[in-house]
């Protein structure tokens, strides 16, 4: 890849072509959960290299305003959240959810200024557990989100939240990546059981949309069958990811149900990784305690955070306590948790890795396809056009699959029926 190309898509603040793309969509700001009550503690929110505060307020309307007071710049996440706006506690400003001054205590009673000040504020729109925001031009901004997994009830649906120490690009690739699973993820070397691991080298085709991409790979099982997965690649930066035929890893499930991560840049070298889980089976809510077990099973269980935070324990600082020893015995890595695995890898490659350096084979085809459309996105906006997947119209109603097909059957006919969305 061009450095040029690279920088072009690694960087996210306001002004770079990728800040301006990704300001496009409607995205993650927050979990629901971190703002359970009206007039809580405000949350510090930092975006797309913008620092912002979150508060929910006395109506249960999120405000995400800037995170410092138009006054003197005093940080608003000490501030008190109280009838429906944020007060500063520096010298009791107060701003409403849609960013409008609503006090100004310590100017004179008919000054003026009250009615020229306002502070930055974003849209709210909540669906799916996850409180998302536009941070775009109004005029651009489109309808709110509606993924078949946000729409889900409660009952069928979970999401988390972890923090990444790198560039969103190198947690997207790795989502994309479904070559990997075969030797990465391999946690029982030798186990015959393990649909991936009984074909590392899958046929991937890439197929173009409205929103993104699906992608089709095919592993060859010896037997006359094959193992077909359907990924969908959302632009700017989701991945879905199929969960529904027992591939004998511990992570499986009977009842059909989809997976996916939203890799959402902090600033140009961390990001907030949002994970949701969808289930498809109106007769079987997900189970609270499965999801927890399945989250550790993934190194994302209630232990494996730094308290009061979404860091993970298990960090480049302690080399993801890699056991050497299982290493050879057991697993591929010697490191617990399958996504504690792909961010040691991420992170262990640098904040944002040398693209320049790289050498692509041919399973790295999404891989090599989404960056070509996240670059010619970029390019579509600056053009003045919408880019592609940001109409919620695109893609609402797509969904990822997997099974097992005899040889030589098109995947199509064979999953007719699971393609079709519930929710
Ligand atoms: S700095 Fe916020 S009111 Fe003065
Ligand atoms: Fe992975």
């Amino acid at each position: 890849m061009r450095q040029e190309d690279a920088e072009r898509l690694t960087r996210v603040g306001p002004g770079t072509p990728a800040g301006e793309l990704f300001r496009r969509y409607w995205q993650p700001a927050a979990l629901s959960s971190e703002l359970p009550e009206k007039d809580g503690a405000p949350v510090r929110v930092r975006l797309l290299g913008e620092d912002l505060i979150a508060f929910r307020d006395t109506e249960g309307k999120i405000g995400l305003v800037d995170a410092y007071c138009p006054h003197r710049r005093a940080p608003l996440f000490f501030g008190r959240n109280e009838e429906c706006g944020i007060r500063c506690v520096y010298h009791g400003w107060k701003f409403n959810a849609d960013g409008t001054c609503t006090d100004l205590p310590s100017e004179p009673a008919e000054s003026p200024m009250k009615n020229n000040i306002r502070i930055k504020s974003y849209p709210t729109f909540e669906q799916g557990g996850i409180v998302w925001t536009y941070m775009g031009p109004k005029d651009k901004q489109p309808a709110p989100p509606d993924y078949e997994w946000s729409r889900a009830p409660e009952t069928h649906r979970a999401v988390s939240k972890a923090y990444q120490a790198c560039n969103y690009l190198q947690g997207l690739e790795g989502g994309l990546d479904t070559a990997h699973v075969s030797f990465l993820h391999n946690n029982r070397i030798g186990d015959k059981k393990n649909l991936f691991a009984r074909d590392g080298a899958p046929k991937i085709e890439v197929f173009d949309t409205d929103y993104g991409y699906y992608y089709v790979s095919t592993r060859k099982l010896s037997e006359g069958r094959d193992f077909i997965r359907v990924y969908q690649y959302t632009l700017p930066f989701q991945q879905m990811r199929p969960n529904m035929v027992q591939t004998g890893l511990e992570s499986n499930r009977v009842a059909p149900r989809s997976d996916g991560h939203l890799w959402v840049p902090i600033d140009d070298e961390q990001t907030n990784v949002y994970n949701w889980t969808c289930g498809f089976d109106e007769d079987c809510p997900l189970d609270p305690q499965q999801i927890e077990e399945t989250e550790a099973f993934y190194g994302r269980g209630k232990d494996h955070y730094i308290p009061g935070t979404f860091k993970l324990k298990a960090n480049l600082s302690n080399d993801y306590f890699i056991d050497r020893q299982e290493q050879k015995n057991t697993s591929f890595t010697g490191i617990q948790g399958v996504n504690t695995q792909d961010v040691a890898l991420q992170e262990g490659m640098g904040t944002v890795t040398d693209r320049t350096q790289e050498h692509l084979g041919t399973s790295d085809r999404a891989i090599a396809v989404m960056r070509r459309m996240l670059l010619e996105a970029t390019r579509a906006v600056e053009a003045g056009e919408t880019p592609r997947g940001a109409e919620a119209k695109s893609y609402r109603d797509i969904r990822p699959y997997d099974g097992l097909i005899p040889t030589g059957t098109d995947w199509r006919e064979a999953f007719v029926e699971g393609l079709a969305p519930r929710w």
